[in-house]
């Protein structure tokens, strides 16, 4: 018996309904045709109905947007995003869809800030704005960025925290995030470890102290659903679940 490769695995537990417990998935790339995510509608609708039958309500919808490669917008992104939505009603009634963003944190986006031209999406009373920034190093107006947020009245949510080696090695300055009241997120494939096993076990800290408030799917394709639907044997994601960790995702109407 290898130990050390054993002693590496996740803990499994009876299987649970990821969707039914989470309710609400958020970040994810199904807006057809507008960024690295779904291409068309057929795939977009594939990908929502993988999503209902793992038990979610609902979905956050967050293309990128992202200068010089994804140059999206609201007025880009409402007409494909009403596409899909009519077809998702026609198709499961019940199943609700939110269009949001994921913002790449660069000068455009401040300009989006100033604007007060951002996609938000609603948990209880806040209104929440995903962002994310380069893997290579935190972006030079990251502070900035949070603060005229919450001075525009926006809950700032970073996107895919154990993705970023610098604030993997550096506790403080995830610490300070924090304490600036961002929230943070981690995404399904690195608890699954698609990314590895220092990325699967950073991912697992964050849900079991709660310092994780969404997990998410941030799904591109079909890959990222099984990743979900891996997870529904975890017991990290279990342990979580029953802390009430995740719960702000329930709170999406
Ligand atoms: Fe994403």
């Amino acid at each position: 018996m290898w130990w050390g490769r054993r002693k590496n695995q996740p803990q499994r537990v009876e299987p649970f309904s990821i969707g039914k417990r989470l309710e609400f998935d958020v970040h994810s790339h199904l807006v057809p045709g507008v960024d690295d995510g779904a291409s068309n509608l057929s795939e977009s609708l594939a990908l929502v109905d993988q999503l209902v039958a793992l038990g979610y309500r609902g979905a956050v919808l967050t293309p990128h947007i992202y200068t010089g490669l994804y140059p999206n917008s609201k007025s880009t992104l409402s007409a494909p995003f009403a596409a899909l939505q009519a077809a998702v009603k026609e198709r499961h009634p019940m199943f609700t869809l939110h269009l949001a963003a994921e913002y790449f944190t660069d000068e455009h986006f401040m300009q989006c800030i100033q604007r007060d031209d951002l996609l938000s999406f609603p948990v209880g009373d806040a209104r929440a704005v995903l962002f994310e920034m380069g893997f290579q190093e935190a972006a030079p107006n990251l502070d900035e960025a949070v603060f005229e947020l919450q001075l525009n009245g926006y809950q700032p949510v970073l996107a895919h925290v154990e993705r970023y080696p610098y604030l993997v090695a550096d506790a403080r300055a995830l610490g300070r995030l924090e304490d600036r009241g961002v929230w943070l997120t981690v995404n399904a494939a690195s608890l699954a470890g698609a990314y590895g096993p220092e990325i699967r076990t950073f991912a697992a800290e964050l849900l079991a102290s709660g310092r994780a408030r969404m997990l998410c799917s941030d799904a591109h394709g079909d890959r990222h659903l099984q990743a979900l639907e891996a997870l529904q044997t975890d017991a990290a994601v279990h342990r979580a679940l029953e802390a009430g960790h995740l719960d702000l995702q329930r709170q999406i109407p």
